[in-house]
């Protein structure tokens, strides 16, 4: 059966572009709406009920969209809310969790680091995952209250993001990580200076590709595919400064449609 309503994609900002635009490659021919509930970036650093709270309203109102499903495109959201969002309402939930477990494969030092926000990084859901998946590694965790910000602000040029991004690399160096994950989407638009502050031995791993996989496969499991054969659309909503916007999807997406909500 073919499926043409909208995949609905969410995060605190523009972290989960970098989903969405892996969603776009593995199905051109689905409808995207991505939200960016930027007035309300870091979701890091707000309370858990805050969060599950942002989490309804914006599932409501991807839902008066007729999404098909939604993409919990950021990592403390995902860890705050899934369970919540996938007992009410009927549609699929993906969300998105650091990738431990293809780390504790990989790593020959025996210590992964995680990138993270504190808020994901304190969660019984990250300690769980960790107990779970680790398999005898030990993870050093590091919280980056400053990274999204550094993001949103487009600080993404190694010169720009060097001095943070180096001051919550080393600690994790300093311990014998060989491997280091980004635990939050937003850190995936500055993998580039991560690797290269980290050093061409260290793995650095994010999970846009894994994620996007896996709403591949909710997908084709709940026969929610669209058959289109023409490419599907996109639309990308703030509710912040609309110039602003268009800044960040001119430099991370390329022209696009764009509207505040
Ligand atoms: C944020 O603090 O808004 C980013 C959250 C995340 O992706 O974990």
């Amino acid at each position: 059966m073919a499926d043409t309503r909208s995949i609905g994609i969410f995060d605190s900002g523009i972290g989960g572009l970098a989903i969405a635009k892996q969603v776009r490659s593995f199905m051109p021919n689905e409808n995207l709406i991505y939200l960016a509930d930027t007035i309300h970036a870091p979701y890091g650093e707000k309370t858990e009920a805050y969060i599950l709270e942002r989490s309804i309203n914006i599932t409501e109102f991807l839902l008066a969209r007729d999404v098909k499903a939604i993409v919990v495109a950021c990592n403390t959201a995902t860890l705050v809310s899934i369970k919540t969002l996938r007992e009410r309402y009927p549609i699929p939930f993906i969300g998105v969790e650091p990738g431990l477990r293809p780390a504790a494969l990989n790593t020959k030092t025996g210590v992964i680091g995680v990138l993270a926000t504190a808020k994901t990084l304190t969660s019984q859901s990250f300690h769980d995952l960790a107990q779970r998946v680790a398999m005898g590694a030990k993870v050093e965790i590091q919280p980056c209250p400053d990274l999204v910000l550094l993001v949103e602000a487009l600080k993404l040029s190694y010169e720009e993001a060097y001095d943070t991004v180096q001051a919550y690399v080393q600690p994790l160096l300093d311990k014998g990580a060989d491997t280091i994950i980004l635990g939050c989407t937003h850190f995936t638009h500055l993998k580039a200076v991560i690797q290269k502050v980290a050093g061409e031995t260290v793995n650095v791993i994010s999970t846009e590709e894994a994620v996007a996989r896996e709403v591949n496969r909710r997908l084709q499991q709940e026969n929610l595919r669209s058959a289109q054969q023409t490419p599907g659309s996109t639309l990308l909503l703030t509710n912040s400064d609309r110039s602003r916007f268009e800044q960040q999807i001119d430099i991370l997406w390329g022209k696009a449609d764009i509207d505040v909500f």
